[in-house]
């Protein structure tokens, strides 16, 4: 699919689900968050309807996210149902990593490729403080489950203020290297007030050559992470909201009410 600035889409990032079984401090507002109703959320069988749809329409690419993809009640289920539609090339996940250790071996036999795995700092209290209570070492556990079940390559993500010279992006980076696998840092983002910055490492926030369509956990297909444009899968069918998505993809966006929990970033 060619949008109107002829930039090719050809990925498609689910968010299947908006809860976490983390907090963090740069994702999640303080207090009580407003989850959306179960009758809201999309069932599996409608999402993998929208990836079929999608995929005969040229999407080539596909990433689970959250909230986190690994509380999903039978994820294994949906995840070899996608892998089973063939024409992905690329199928991948991000999680926390939090459950990645019991889940690297089944996602890899489901016929997941890879996975992303968030992780902002190696200390264990600054971990905790950042995701208000995880446990830096099952995520250090989950990523070393990851690499021996071959969800290569392994990459990380890792949120900074401001700069990957930060103390606990140093952290990250000499962990990453001793690993061997990648790291894309992600400058704190603020969707309401239209700050983003593009993926040090990565593809995201490079407006130009966007590829990207998201679908939130309630059926929106989202042309752009910072903007409000939607179209629901429920209202108007998978191909029309994916059509009509790619049609009114912006060239960049400016601001919105998405939070990322919501969308999955
Ligand atoms: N700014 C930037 N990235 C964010 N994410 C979540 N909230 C934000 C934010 N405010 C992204 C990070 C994290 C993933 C789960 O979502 O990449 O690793
Ligand atoms: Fe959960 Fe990811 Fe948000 Fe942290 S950033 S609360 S792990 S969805």
């Amino acid at each position: 699919m060619l949008d109107t600035f002829d930039r090719k889409i050809d990925y498609l990032r689910i968010s299947v689900t908006d809860r976490c079984n983390l907090r963090c401090r740069y994702c999640m507002p303080d207090g009580e968050i407003q989850l959306l109703p179960r009758s809201e959320i999309l069932s599996y069988e409608e999402i993998i309807d929208v990836v079929q749809v999608a995929v005969a329409m040229g999407i080539r690419k596909v990433r689970l996210t959250g909230g986190e993809p690994l509380i999903k009640r039978d994820i294994l289920h949906l995840v070899s149902a996608l892998a089973n539609i063939g024409g992905i090339a690329d199928f991948g996940m991000s999680t926390n990593g939090i459950l990645l250790r019991q889940f690297a071996r089944p996602l890899a036999a489901a016929g997941l490729q890879r996975v992303n795995v968030s992780l902002d700092a190696l200390d264990p209290e600054r971990y905790a403080y950042i995701t208000r209570g995880g446990n830096v070492a099952l995520v250090l556990d989950g990523i070393d489950a990851a690499l021996e079940a071959g969800l290569t390559p392994v990459k990380l993500n890792c949120v900074i203020k401001n700069s990957p010279d930060e103390k606990d992006a140093l952290e990250v980076a000499a962990f990453a290297r001793e690993k061997g696998v990648q790291v894309r840092y992600i400058r704190e983002m603020t969707t309401a007030e239209g700050q983003f910055w593009p993926v040090i490492g990565g593809h995201g926030g490079h407006c130009v050559s966007c590829n990207r369509l998201r679908l939130s956990s309630n059926g929106l297909v989202r042309p752009c992470l910072f903007s409000d444009l939607a179209f629901s899968v429920r209202e108007l069918g998978p191909r029309r909201a994916l059509e009509m998505a790619v049609r009114a993809k912006p060239l960049s966006g400016a601001v919105s009410q998405n939070q990322f929990y919501e969308i999955g970033g």
